[in-house]
């Protein structure tokens, strides 16, 4: 496998070095269509289809992945100050037959044998350089856009304090990301390494004032709302109603958690707080395209606009075509596309 995006190198090596494999060096003719025929919030694209926020990292990454055909890429989530990752390794080979189930206390073997590995784990603790480093390189990145092409840029609040404090961190933390001349500005409410049971998205009163905070900062730039996958319906359909008339997009998901060991049993990503870890890849699909049904359901119910963007599991573009077959309107791939750089011109490639 092409991991351009090395699983088997460390965070910082990635970000100084890569991308590496078939993203470094020259990027292929990219098949398919030649003029943008579709929409992402407002944007004329190719294919609504590229990387999620994770494996771009840098202006680097960013023009290789819209090299390759990938045509709505997000900037990997950055915040208001400097943060390192969680300790190497972060990305384990997880080891589960079909879907993986959205419960609590699931516990998963995981390894370091990436070879064959259709889901892994995610644990880098949403990193971030400091934005007198990430401003100019996400400006970069979105200016590496094409005719046809998008960069959103991800970013997320620092909890310091108390709320107020970081419902103005992530205020600040977008506004920086609008200066750099991103398309879109997604927000990360959903970061799976801060406590799986206090995610952002789950506290609808404070996503709300986070929302309503951001969008008060950033004027009429299309806002995306990242959240994870919702157990509970009626939780979701309380969200949706508090941040619908406020943000243009809803992405979701970002990773289902399960508890990782190794062959013997022990905890495989050593560290305090990472016994449970974010999964992504195939056995999260089925989790991803039921947040796309439920948010397709929910938007009609309420009558409301959002453009829905289906994260999680899209390995192939026959995975793509089920997603917009199932209401989203764009789509996007963060495991799929590490395993498997050429993905983006194979959807290119579809019929319309
Ligand atoms: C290496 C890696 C890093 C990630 N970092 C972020 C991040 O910084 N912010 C975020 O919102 N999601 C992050 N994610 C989650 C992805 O955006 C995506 O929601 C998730 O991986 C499910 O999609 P997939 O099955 O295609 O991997 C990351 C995923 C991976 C694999």
């Amino acid at each position: 496998m092409d991991w351009w995006f090395d699983p088997a190198r460390t965070y910082d090596d990635n970000v100084r070095n890569g991308p590496f494999g078939a993203f470094d060096g020259q990027p292929p003719t990219v098949a398919g269509a030649t003029a943008p025929g579709e929409t992402f919030l407002g944007h004329a694209v190719h294919r609504p289809f590229g990387v999620a926020a994770g494996p771009l990292p840098t202006a680097r990454h960013c023009a290789a992945s819209f090299a390759h055909g990938f045509d709505v890429n997000v900037f990997k989530t950055v915040r208001s100050r400097a943060m390192p990752a969680h300790p190497f390794p972060n990305t384990l080979a997880v080891r589960v037959d079909g879907d993986l189930p959205a419960e609590p206390g699931v516990t998963l073997m995981a390894d370091a044998d990436l070879t064959t590995a259709h889901s892994i784990s995610n644990s880098y603790g949403v990193p971030s350089p400091d934005p007198d480093e990430w401003q100019p390189d996400m400006a970069a990145a979105a200016a590496a856009a094409a005719d046809g092409q998008v960069l959103v840029g991800s970013c997320q609040g620092t909890r310091d304090g108390d709320d107020a404090n970081l419902v103005a961190d992530y205020a600040r933390t977008a506004q920086l990301v609008v200066e750099t001349g991103v398309g879109a500005v997604e927000l990360n409410l959903s970061c799976p390494n801060e406590g799986t049971g206090a995610l952002l998205c789950f506290d609808t009163a404070l996503a709300a004032r986070v929302v309503r905070a951001v969008r008060e900062r950033i004027g009429d730039i299309p806002l995306v709302l990242k959240i994870a996958y919702f157990r509970d319906d009626d939780a979701l359909a309380g969200l949706v109603r508090a941040v619908a008339p406020v943000v243009d997009g809803i992405a979701a998901i970002n990773t289902l958690p399960a508890m990782l060991v190794d062959a013997a049993g022990r905890q495989a990503l050593l560290g305090p707080g990472r016994e449970t870890a974010g999964v992504c890849g195939a056995s999260i699909r089925w989790a991803g395209l039921a947040m796309t049904r439920r948010l397709v359901r929910h938007r009609e119910d309420g009558g409301h606009a959002y453009a829905i963007v289906g994260v999680g599991g899209v390995l192939t573009a026959e995975d793509y075509r089920v997603y917009r077959d199932e209401g989203a309107d764009a789509v996007m791939t963060a495991t799929g596309a590490m395993r498997d750089p050429s993905l983006g011109s194979e959807v290119r490639a579809l019929a319309r």
